[in-house]
């Protein structure tokens, strides 16, 4: 939510910062904005896309080499020039980037106003400048750097912030708290940035803030301390992503490259972790605590929108491959009912970003009730990943495209490989039945392949036929309702339809009344175990004219003949059916979003990671 880059260094900063804003534009792009120094202090900023930027940047010539920039998802106040990012202290000397919330930024405000000073914006952001300036010139003696921390000391709630100053035009300020920030070290130049993607370019040196931190950051060197002034050695980590990770590469969409690269993203998920010959399975990252996960009296899952489909497939996984019994809570609810977790249960959390605040919250309220806390984080580095006790990356590459693909399949995978650990360590898994499953397990990229190949003319047909439509209801029992789940959530996400995600048996209580000739049903029958039970559904849906689109594996005749459209896959293990049956669904929304003209990798009104409650 929101994307910071700043840069110092011999470079044009403009340019840097310019690419770098693109990079970041997946995390929000109602508005965008730069702040250079260059003789005096420049600001850019507008609604709207970082492509707008660009082209008054060009016009406005404008040059330095550092400055700062920021791309927005507006919280406080609406998306216009005003909100935008940068914001600047009353004299016009001081510009603030950032993301999070001040949470008593009215008060604040309300204070700064009666001490005389004026504000131009609606937004929280603008408080952290006008603070910052008015403690600076008020209190003798105080440095811009101490200015800052009082000032931080008397905001509540949660800031990625950049900073600069004319007064130090070689400076550029960084404090974090709740909001993620890194600082990329290059010879004579250095990075700032909300993730690495506009960084990997430069530089694969890395040091992440941790909250309560902050930074002063020259072209030759960075200190790093906290909040409270006391001076930190911080490690620098290694970046592992290419560039060619982070780029469209022919591709229409990061969506679409996206879906298409989970064979690849699959197949190095399990890369190093399952033993075709020796029918094994080691997860590294949580070998240390695999006994306690072994004796767990529970598991709660906790995570938010497709991270929290991933985690109820979680849950019939743990429960039937390892007989351990599971929860599954949406982080925002969990983290505010004062939840029944401690010693002797697992929390695990679930997030591709690593970033998404309520997740976080939901992390350390566990950690403070005395759980064992677990992840599953693509995002290597992410803050979730750092304060898990133990956990397992997704190692599904970079995800730029709003909408969760490649992540919802490589969290899966995850999932399945500890069921099946814990369900071999715990004996309930035979050595035939283990070799059973990892050998399809290998087996699974090759189907995906093969639905990527074979489908997707048939999707793209299918698309056309529904994009209009204003509702779609998705039905699966058993391991194919969260895909009913997953896949209602990618069409309203990108497409902006109407769609709802159900256990097909509790049709009948009430979404029944909504089926008509008008109301395409999307069902996910490719599950043998309740086969059955999906036929009888199917057959209750056509008695009422709905639209019927199946998914079926290749076994599944008599829904065939039902169905007025079919997208076959190939069999599997019901248990890893998710892997495959998501697959045509997210072909379904990416092409009916594209049909009406939708922005896809950056719906409305979404960012990519949700680093705000
Ligand atoms: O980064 P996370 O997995 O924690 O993000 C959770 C959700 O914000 C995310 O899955 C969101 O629902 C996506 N837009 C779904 O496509």
């Amino acid at each position: 939510m929101c994307g910071i880059v700043g840069y110092v260094g011999d470079r044009d900063a403009t340019e840097v910062l310019i690419k770098g804003l693109k990079r970041l534009e997946y995390r929000g792009y109602d508005s965008a904005g730069i702040a250079l120094i260059d003789g005096k202090l420049i600001v850019q900023k507008g609604k709207g896309k970082v492509i707008n930027l660009e082209k008054g940047s060009k016009k406005n010539n404008l040059s330095g080499k550092l400055g700062i920039g920021h791309t927005r998802w507006a919280t406080h106040g609406e998306p216009n020039d005003v909100n935008s990012h940068p914001h600047l202290s009353e004299t016009g000397k001081i510009a603030v980037v950032h993301n999070g919330i001040i949470e008593n930024y009215n008060t604040l405000k309300k204070q700064l106003i009666e001490r005389g000073r004026t504000f131009q914006s609606q937004t929280d952001t603008e408080i952290i400048a006008q603070l910052i300036e008015e403690i600076y010139t008020k209190s003798k003696g105080v440095t811009f750097e101490q200015a800052i921390r009082l000032a931080l000391k008397q905001i509540v709630g949660t800031y990625g912030l950049a900073i600069l100053n004319i007064e130090t035009p070689d400076k550029i300020y960084i404090a974090r708290k709740g909001s993620p920030l890194l600082l990329g070290v290059g010879e004579n130049e250095m990075f700032i940035a909300s993730d690495a993607s506009p960084i990997v370019e430069y530089t694969n040196k890395v040091v992440y803030l941790d909250d309560g931190e902050m930074a002063i950051v020259t072209r030759s060197n960075y200190e790093v301390k906290t909040i409270d002034d006391s001076p930190l050695t911080k490690e620098v980590h290694e970046l592992a992503i290419s560039l060619d990770a982070i780029e469209k590469a022919g591709y229409p969409h990061f969506m679409l490259k996206e879906i298409f690269e989970q064979p690849r993203s699959i197949a190095d998920c399990m890369r190093g972790r399952i033993d075709v010959e020796n029918s094994s399975i080691l997860l590294g990252g949580i070998e240390d605590v695999i006994d306690d996960l072994v004796n767990a009296k529970r598991i709660v899952i906790a995570a938010c929108g497709t991270s929290w489909h991933s985690a109820l497939v979680g849950e019939y996984l743990f429960e039937q491959l390892a007989k351990t019994p599971v929860e599954v809570e949406y982080a925002s609810e969990f983290r505010y009912r004062d939840p029944l977790i401690g010693k002797g249960d697992v929390l695990l959390v679930i997030s591709q970003s690593g970033e998404t605040a309520d997740t976080l919250a939901a992390l350390r309220e566990a950690q403070e009730k005395g759980a064992l806390v677990l992840g599953i984080c693509n995002v290597v580095g992410s803050t979730i990943s750092r304060e898990t006790d133990a956990g397992v990356f997704t190692h599904a590459g970079p995800e730029i495209g709003v909408a969760s693909t490649k992540a919802f399949t490589a969290q899966v995978v995850v999932l399945i490989m500890m069921a099946l650990e814990l369900g071999q360590r715990k004996g309930l898994i035979s050595s035939d039945e283990m070799k059973r499953y990892i050998a399809e397990l290998s087996r699974i990229p090759a189907k995906v392949e093969h639905i990527l190949e074979h489908s997707d003319d048939t999707i793209k047909k299918m698309a056309s036929l529904f994009t209009y439509a204003p509702n779609f209801l998705y039905l699966g029992r058993s391991y194919s309702f969260p895909v009913a789940l997953e896949g209602a959530l990618k069409l309203k996400e990108i497409s902006y339809i109407h769609a709802e995600g159900y256990p097909a048996a509790e049709m009948k209580h009430g979404p029944i009344a909504l089926i008509d000739e008008m109301m395409p049903v999307v069902v996910i029958a490719a599950t043998d175990h309740t086969n059955d039970k999906m036929v009888s559904n199917i057959e209750e849906v056509k008695a009422r004219k709905g639209r019927l689109i199946a998914i079926i594996n290749d076994e599944n005749t008599e829904v065939k003949d039902l169905a007025d459209f079919c997208v076959s896959i190939p069999n599997t293990i019901d248990c890893f059916s998710p892997l495959l049956t998501v697959i045509p669904l997210q072909l379904l929304s990416y092409y009916i979003a594209v049909n009406r003209g939708c922005n896809v990798d950056q719906p409305r009104n979404l960012a990519k990671s949700v680093t705000v409650e």
